[in-house]
């Protein structure tokens, strides 16, 4: 049974960036619900895959230091650990992932046209294709089974989880391991990061939640890793029921009992995030409000689709973020989607102009941070919301 917890209002599709602002734009009902019965999250409004993953998606995973050096460590412990003779990653994005590998070990899934470019145009095996059971039919009398698949913040962007794990289970050889790689159900919790959730998050997935879901496909987690990418994510590896080779690690164990003890199989638990999300709102207008009546001025560092569910909730328009910057290409000069705040392309001077620096890609404040060390020792400071709205 779906229960619904919290509302952030309409938004546009997060990832659609407009090269003029228009004030009309299409936006839809954010609502997020909670399942009692698998202990799953979701949003209410599906939007279809076409209308957002299109042939101009502008996310590009090589776009950071941090998500490059995650893939190639990752890459390293497959290839060790696993020795996958034919790997499958779905949602290849520009191929920060699979270029880690060789040509003749890998296959890209990427339907956003513009990005499977990058990887076909390097010589990967790349389907521009949805994933979905036609496609693992066409794959298997091409390819034959594969022992290893691996997909990072992708499944929870696909409507139909049951499609999305029988056309996994078709694919994957009787010893085959499927690593999936998402945002954590407790990290966004704990955090109050309900940026989390934009449309393309149709799911955030628990430990707790995704064990229920594999049940019906005789499918299972054996190991789980909690990674820092994405503001906290979880790495889920799986296995068929009766592959016995892997046995249940200590961390998955560790894993459920922090999510029992943390409430995430309790629609309560989401209420109090509900109210914790509401209160994030008002203190981070605040803040800005206050910043404003000072005369100065904010630019957004990293215009995340998290970003755009942070404007488009907390209603902040140009008068309170001035502009966004960003180093992808397609990001630049374009408005942020629901908002007439233009970004502008990433230069180191550019943080000149500005006191206040909001951080839209909080996950990479790390990372930020060390590349922005002169803002600080000009007395610039930061804001962010997480895990509460301050400045420092
Ligand atoms: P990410 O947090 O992965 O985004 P989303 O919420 O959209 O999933 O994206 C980070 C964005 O921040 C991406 O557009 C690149 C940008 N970015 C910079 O412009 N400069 C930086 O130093 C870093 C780390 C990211």
């Amino acid at each position: 049974m779906n229960k619904y917890f919290l509302d952030l209002g309409y938004q546009p599709l997060a990832n659609k960036f407009l090269k003029k602002y228009k004030k009309k734009q299409n936006k839809y009902k954010l609502k997020l619900y909670f399942n009692t019965k698998n202990k799953l999250v979701s949003i209410s409004k599906r939007i279809p895959s076409e209308k957002m993953f299109d042939n101009k998606y502008p996310y590009r995973s090589s776009m950071s230091l941090t998500m490059r050096e995650s893939f190639k460590k990752l890459s390293k412990e497959i290839k060790k650990k696993f020795r996958p003779k034919l790997m499958l990653e779905i949602g290849s994005n520009d191929g920060a992932l699979i270029k880690n590998f060789k040509k003749e070990n890998v296959i890209g899934i990427e339907p956003c046209k513009n990005l499977a470019r990058h990887t076909k145009n390097k010589g990967f095996v790349t389907y521009d294709n949805y994933w979905n059971f036609k496609l693992s039919k066409k794959l298997k009398s091409k390819h034959g089974e594969f022992d290893l698949i691996y997909s990072a913040n992708t499944l929870t962007h696909i409507s139909n989880l049951k499609e999305v794990f029988i056309s996994i289970k078709h694919l994957l050889s009787k010893n085959g391991i499927l690593i999936i790689e998402d945002p954590s159900l407790i990290e966004c919790l704990k955090k109050t990061s309900y940026d989390q959730f934009y449309n393309e998050h149709i799911y955030l997935f628990s430990a707790i939640s995704l064990k229920n879901i594999l049940k019906e496909f005789n499918l299972e987690i054996f190991d789980i890793k909690n990674l820092k990418t994405h503001g906290g994510s979880l790495r889920y590896y799986i296995k068929r029921k009766n592959n016995k080779k892997f046995n249940q690690t200590l961390r998955l164990k560790d894993q459920f009992k922090r999510e029992f003890k943390y409430g995430l199989d309790k629609l309560q638990t989401f209420k109090n995030f509900a109210s914790k999300s509401y209160k994030s709102k008002i203190k981070l207008i605040n803040i800005l409000r206050k910043i404003k009546r000072m005369k100065k001025k904010v630019l957004g560092y990293g215009a995340t689709a998290k970003a755009v569910t942070i404007l488009n909730y907390c209603n902040i328009n140009e008068d309170l973020i001035y502009n966004f910057t960003d180093t992808t290409p397609d990001k630049i000069n374009k408005f942020m989607p629901g908002k007439n705040i233009k970004i502008l392309k990433y230069k180191k001077k550019i943080l000149n102009k500005y006191d206040y620096v909001f951080l839209g890609a909080w996950n990479f404040k790390n990372e930020i941070l060390k590349k922005e060390k002169r803002f600080k020792k000009r007395g610039g400071k930061f804001i962010t919301h997480v895990p509460y709205p301050r400045l420092f």
